[in-house]
């Protein structure tokens, strides 16, 4: 299964293929998730919805950033690890798409706390934000 992580505008990352998911001391094996990047979830890293009420805007689109070349297949498993009251580390083989656009990469940094001004990428901000979670 390859990997991809899309970035829905207005809304959360899509995750799907050979995912591992680590918090703190706890991996979950999956094939799919919905990744918070809005910040106001109360089940990150997981997406609750409440980037409807928070009114979180990003077009969602692959932003500046340079992609690493990437593998050839998106084959492989995709560790995606939070970083305490910061972003999300991609580590592994993946699509990253927004809309109809769409790069490889090997090790994505993404924004979970809806502040970066380099969305989907973090940027720095979630310290100045206070953003808090595991
Ligand atoms: S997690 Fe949002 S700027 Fe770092």
């Amino acid at each position: 299964m390859s990997n991809t992580v899309k970035i829905n505008p207005n809304g959360p990352f899509s995750v799907k293929g050979n995912l591992s998911i680590t918090v703190g001391d706890e991996t979950e094996e999956k094939t799919s998730a919905y990744l918070c990047r809005c910040g106001a979830s109360t089940n990150k890293p997981y997406c609750d919805g409440a980037h409807k009420s928070c009114g979180f805007e990003d077009v969602g689109s692959l932003g500046e950033h340079k992609l690493s070349e990437g593998a050839a297949s998106d084959e492989g498993e995709l560790s995606i690890t939070t970083k305490k009251n910061g972003p999300l580390v991609v580590i592994g083989p993946v699509t990253l798409s927004a809309g109809e656009d769409s790069a490889h990469s090997s090790r994505l940094v993404l924004c979970r706390c809806g502040a970066s001004k380099n969305r989907p990428y973090c940027d720095g901000s979630h310290k100045a934000a206070g953003f808090e979670a595991d």
